[in-house]
């Protein structure tokens, strides 16, 4: 069932997309209308075997990236964002199981139920992990740390110099080469692992909450870093809290929620017209798209236990639009127009 009438929320969305300078810039284009996927993710589901149950951490998984477009992966904590990516970059731990659907990089088949896994990231693909001091070596150099991978990649020749040329690519100065990264501060070892990454030369860069943790400044440093590396018609999924953060710099917005993709849109689309409810909360509980702080809302209620029982609906005990019809059969990701899916029965 479709309602027509606007409810507050839809107005605080059409309010936010009207008020709102971040919401004005987005940058969105059609090229991705034309272009073939660079990743195609089709109907993937991902379990975690735990002493205490089987934790369904994805289930359904559509998804797909385009060559060059940033694509933001929005969700709550623990709605399987760093999940879907480390599947994505095949590191999985051994716990998990892939019980269905498949990933394919063009035409190359990835990953896919019951095929043996590796932990070996496709070359093409890079990541940016969470937490960028963990995710560097402490006890080596991190211009010694960008000469190893620039090695890993097969180049031989002047690796001092093309280390010292990534550090400049993400304005660090030379003298940070021989830096530990105990001696730099969040936002520059944020810069190093963001070198990292494009030492490879990546097709497909995953950005897992690059920016949490920084100031706004230097927020706004890393994001333009990421976007003025499009080299190779670099794709970039950004994964990240702030559907602020997701609206200046995506040209499209995939929402997750308990393990669904509950609805993907262009930017626009997502702050005019977003249907799911759980989208429409996402955007009223977000600071910076709505104009008064009088008008942020929580969302009520939490995340499923994802190792009990499952309603087909995971955001139905969430939901003021719940009715019976959402109990009666598992949801699909529907598409309402060829780039606006939804994986909801009774709309808003
Ligand atoms: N190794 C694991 N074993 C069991 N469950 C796991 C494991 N890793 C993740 N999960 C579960 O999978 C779900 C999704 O977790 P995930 O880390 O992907 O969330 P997230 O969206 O990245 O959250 P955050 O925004 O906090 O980073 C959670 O319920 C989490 O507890
Ligand atoms: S399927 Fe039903 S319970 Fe779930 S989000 Fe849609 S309206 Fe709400
Ligand atoms: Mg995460």
């Amino acid at each position: 069932m479709m309602t027509t009438e606007a409810t507050t929320d839809e107005a605080v969305a059409d309010e936010a997309v009207a008020e709102s300078p971040q919401v004005e810039t987005v940058r969105y284009s059609n090229h991705v209308e034309v272009a073939e996927p660079l990743l195609t993710i089709e109907d993937l589901s991902v379990e975690f075997r735990t002493r205490t149950g089987v934790v369904k951490a994805l289930e359904n998984i559509h998804l797909n990236v385009y060559p060059e477009e940033t694509v933001g992966l929005v969700g709550e904590s623990g709605s399987g964002k760093s999940v879907l990516s480390y599947t994505i970059m095949n590191l999985l731990e051994s716990s998990a199981t892939i019980t269905q659907g498949q990933i394919r990089y063009g035409q190359e088949n990835l990953l896919s139920a019951g095929k043996p896994r590796d932990n070996r990231p496709h070359p093409a693909f890079s990541m940016i992990f969470q937490n960028p001091r963990t995710a560097l070596n402490p006890i080596r150099p991190v211009g010694k740390q960008l000469m190893d991978v620039l090695r890993e990649q097969g180049e031989r020749h002047q690796l001092k110099k093309r280390a010292i040329d990534l550090l400049k690519q993400v304005r660090l100065p030379e003298s940070r080469f021989q830096a530990y990264p105990f001696q730099l501060s969040g936002g520059m070892c944020q810069r190093v692992l963001i070198a990292l990454a494009l030492a490879r030369s990546p097709r497909l860069l995953v950005a897992d909450e690059p920016t949490t943790g920084l100031d706004v400044v230097t927020q706004e440093t890393i994001m333009e870093l990421l976007q003025g590396n499009t080299q190779n018609r670099m794709a970039t999924i950004l994964i990240t809290h702030d559907l602020g953060l997701a609206a200046r710099y995506c040209q499209r917005i995939v929402v997750m929620h308990a393990g669904h993709v509950v609805e993907s849109a262009p930017t626009e689309t997502l702050f005019r017209a977003a249907r799911h409810p759980y989208t429409r909360k996402l955007i009223a509980a977000t600071p910076g798209i709505i104009t008064h702080l009088g008008q942020l809302s929580a969302i009520p209620g939490q995340l499923p236990d994802l190792r009990r029982k499952l309603p087909p609906c995971r955001y139905r005990h969430r939901c003021e639009n719940y009715e019976a019809v959402c109990d009666t059969a598992p949801l699909v990701q529907t598409n309402l127009t060829p780039q606006h899916t939804l994986a909801c029965w009774n709309p808003l």
